[in-house]
C-alpha cells in the first residue's frame, strides 16, 4: 500500500519524505487556505520535494473550467495529478483530461455508485472520504471494500486512494480490505510506528542492559 500525505505544509512533506515513508502528497484548497501561501508556488514546491504524485485540485464547478485549470495545474510539474470534485461536471472533465494523458484524481466520493463513475470516466485515483462518513454514523470503512469489490469485479485499474483518514484504525482497515493508497495527515503517518508497550519494552531492555553493563 502506498502511503500519500495529506497536507500543503512543506517542511512536514520534507521531513516525511526524509523518513521514507512518503510515495505522494495530497492537498484540497482547505489545505492550500490553511498553508497561508500562493496556490500554485506553494504546490510547485511541494512538487520539488518529492518526486511521488501530487494531486492538487481546481476550484471551477462547470466542465471548461475545470478543463482550462486542469491543464494548467498539470503544467506546473510532471508529478502533478488534478483534482476534481466528484460531480457530473467533474466526470466530463476526468474523461477529457484523461484522454490527455493528464493524471486525475475524483475526489469527495462518499458512494460506491459515485466510485463507479469515476472508474468509467478514466480517473488515476478515486478519493472516498472515509472520516466524513464515520463523522455522519455511517462506516466509512465499508465504502472502501464496496468499491474494491467493484474495481476488481470489472478490472478497472483506477487506484483507490483512501482519504479523511483520522486514525491508525483506518489505515489498517484499507490494508485488510486492499486499498491502493491511504493519504493521511503528517500526525498519523507518524502515529502509525508507535506503539506504548513498545516504548515500555525498549526502555527495560536498555535499563537491564545498563544495570549489567553491557557494551555492544
Ligand atoms: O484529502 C481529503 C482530506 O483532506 C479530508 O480530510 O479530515 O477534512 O475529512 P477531512
Amino acid at each position: 500500500m502506498k502511503f500519500f500525505v495529506d497536507t500543503a505544509d512543506v517542511d512536514a512533506i520534507r521531513d516525511l519524505h526524509e523518513l521514507g515513508l512518503v510515495d505522494g502528497v495530497t492537498t484540497n484548497p482547505s489545505l492550500i487556505g490553511k498553508s497561508g501561501r500562493d496556490f500554485r508556488e506553494v504546490v510547485a514546491k511541494i512538487c520539488e520535494v518529492t518526486d511521488g504524485p501530487v494531486s492538487a485540485e481546481v476550484i471551477a464547478t462547470d466542465e471548461d473550467g475545470m478543463l482550462s485549470q486542469g491543464r494548467s495545474l498539470a503544467g506546473i510539474a510532471s508529478n502533478i495529478v488534478v483534482k476534481l470534485p466528484l460531480t457530473l461536471e467533474g466526470l466530463k472533465a476526468c474523461r477529457k483530461l484523461t484522454a490527455e494523458n493528464i493524471r486525475t484524481n475524483v475526489t469527495l466520493c462518499f458512494s460506491a455508485n459515485q466510485a463507479l463513475l469515476a472508474a468509467k470516466a478514466g480517473a488515476s485515483y478515486i478519493s472516498p472520504f472515509i472520516g466524513r462518513l464515520d463523522d455522519i454514523h455511517i462506516e466509512g470503512t465499508e465504502l472502501i471494500g464496496d468499491i474494491r469489490t467493484i474495481y476488481d469485479n470489472y478490472g478497472f485499474e483506477t487506484e483507490i486512494l483512501a482519504a479523511s483518514i483520522r486514525n491508525p484504525l483506518h489505515v489498517k482497515a484499507c490494508a485488510l480490505i486492499g486499498a491502493d493508497v491511504v493519504t493521511a495527515p503528517p500526525a498519523v503517518i507518524r502515529s502509525l510506528a508507535t506503539h506504548m508497550l513498545t516504548d515500555k519494552g525498549l526502555d527495560a531492555f536498555l535499563a537491564d542492559a545498563k544495570k549489567a553493563g553491557i557494551k555492544v
